[in-house]
């Protein structure tokens, strides 16, 4: 018999790719891994991939806007098998399977309540590899099982532990993405017994880390390829001050490591089509956007009397990845300006703290609504004219480049995809980590920003950068048929 070869769109043979995940829009989100889960396997399907997701049926997901793919798929971590259901649902042209299991995964948050982590979560994502490996035995026969962080480490372990035994994945290769090398997926060893594995893997070539298991680690150590989300974080994940404990790690697997930059999903963050925001616009017509930055400061409840005043927006999990230190320094600099700050945002209540406080001192300047609010995203992208993101390390980072297209201009520190995304020409970049030259590079955009001739021009060269999913996945093609023909 001979065998049918398809090659996709960019002419590579084509490929059946079932990513695992812990979050995709428009189902469940808590940062950009979302929307690259939730964005990249359509572009990939468009360049001729076959492509499903696996991942959890959180609440937040109603079971009735699914259907059964499968019921009583038996998972045999620790002494006691889990019964899982495969719920499955078709969005934008990709089949995803929902992993079912009420006591697991229909909780209110994804990964913790509040700020605390669930106990249980060495727990969680074990089950949700293991029924990864599930569909890609039953429903959906994979040539690449492409997964994303911590929480989905564990699925190249149990490919590798079982792969000798079951035929089903002699030819199954692992991609694993790291989205962010600061979250280590770290439990106690005490949990090992959970795992259903034998002790061989405490051991530090494998899932061992410092005495605990990292689901990181073992994503990382046991997979075929590791990618991460921007050429520049490739680098630095390998030095001791980018590497978070993994410098090491990464070096060592730095034959198999590639940076591939995330694309951004144009059909839901651009002025010419966004649903959310108060008017349309585009480089060629940019009233719109005045119209956006009144009805923008009018939500906020700021003076709106005089557009020409810089409106600066923050969108971000309040994280110390994000440089809400260095933020948390102005307020003497924003103080003495005449300028207005919207800020959304939520997670660590020290950050929260800080700005509601700045919003009683200051409140005709400084707008804060804390919380998770993914139309007053859209809003501020499109009504502020600067966007700051002073991140302290930034594997990839959307928002910079979704400011880019809003003709909203950034002011980054020159870190990962910051670094990679943004230019001279389209925005304003910093180096040291440290408030003085943040409030540098501040000082700069504002300088700028008066003569409006040269701040529209720039402001028309960032609307023209194109980070469509296209070549990222050409890219993700190009890996997986380099990966299927060296086996
Ligand atoms: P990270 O994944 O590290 O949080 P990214 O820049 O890659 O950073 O992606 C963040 C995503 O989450 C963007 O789509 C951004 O708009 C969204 N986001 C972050 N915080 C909020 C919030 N409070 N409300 C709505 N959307 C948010
Ligand atoms: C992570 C990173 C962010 C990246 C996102 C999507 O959450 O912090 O920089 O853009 O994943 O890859």
């Amino acid at each position: 018999m001979v065998a049918s070869i398809i090659y996709g769109y960019h002419g590579y043979v084509m490929a059946r790719i079932l990513m695992v995940a812990s979050e995709a829009t428009p189902f469940a989100k808590t940062g950009g891994l979302a929307d690259v889960v939730g964005a990249l396997p359509a572009a990939l399907q468009e360049a001729g991939e076959q492509v499903a997701v696996v991942m959890p049926r959180y609440a937040q997901i109603p079971w009735d806007s699914t259907e059964s793919a499968y019921d009583n798929l038996r998972l045999f971590a620790g002494p006691h098998p889990w019964n899982v259901d495969i719920r499955t649902r078709v969005e934008k042209g990709v089949r995803f399977y929902f992993v079912e299991h009420p006591m697991l995964f229909e909780r209110e948050g994804l990964y913790a309540q509040r700020a605390f982590d669930y106990w249980d979560n060495h727990r969680r994502f074990a089950v949700l590899a293991l029924a990864g490996l599930g569909v890609a035995q039953t429903l959906f026969k994979p040539d690449i099982i492409h997964c994303h962080d911590w929480q989905t480490g564990m699925v190249p372990v149990y490919r590798h532990d079982q792969q000798w035994s079951n035929p089903d994945f002699f030819n199954t290769r692992t991609v694993f993405t790291i989205h962010n090398l600061g979250y280590h997926g770290r439990f106690s060893r005490d949990v090992f017994p959970d795992l259903g594995l034998n002790p061989g893997w405490l051991s530090p070539d494998k899932l061992e880390y410092y005495g605990d298991i990292s689901y990181l680690k073992g994503g990382i150590v046991m997979s075929d390829w590791v990618t991460t989300v921007s050429p520049a974080y490739a680098r630095e994940i390998q030095t001791l001050e980018g590497g978070f404990g993994f410098d090491g790690i990464m070096r060592s697997v730095a034959g198999r490591l590639s940076g591939i930059l995330n694309g951004v999903d144009y059909s839901e963050w651009s002025p010419e089509v966004d649903e959310f925001i108060a008017a349309r616009y585009s480089a060629k017509d940019l009233s719109g956007k005045k119209a956006c930055k009144k009805a923008l400061l009018e939500e906020f409840k700021l003076p709106a009397g005089n557009l020409d005043r810089p409106l600066i927006g923050i969108v971000s999990r309040f994280a110390g990845q994000k440089g809400f230190d260095l933020i948390a320094g102005l307020a003497e600099f924003f103080a003495a300006q005449d300028v207005q700050l919207v800020i959304l945002g939520s997670g660590e209540p020290r950050y929260e703290n800080i700005f509601n406080g700045w919003q009683r001192w200051q409140p005709e300047k400084v707008g804060v609504w804390l919380g998770y609010n993914n139309a007053l995203a859209h809003r501020i992208e499109a009504g502020a004219d600067m966007f700051l993101m002073p991140s302290l390390y930034e594997p990839c980072g959307l928002n910079q480049i979704y400011s880019l297209r809003y003709g909203t201009v950034p002011v980054v520190r020159a870190t990962g995809g910051l670094d990679d995304t943004i230019q001279t020409d389209t925005g304003f970049k910093f180096q040291d980590y440290s408030v003085a030259a943040l409030e540098g590079a501040l000082d700069e955009a504002l300088a700028a920003y008066r003569n409006k001739r040269s701040w529209t021009a720039r402001m028309k060269r960032g609307m023209a950068k194109d980070f469509s999913w296209t070549a990222s996945a050409k890219q993700y093609s190009e890996l997986y048929a380099r990966m299927r023909a060296t086996g």
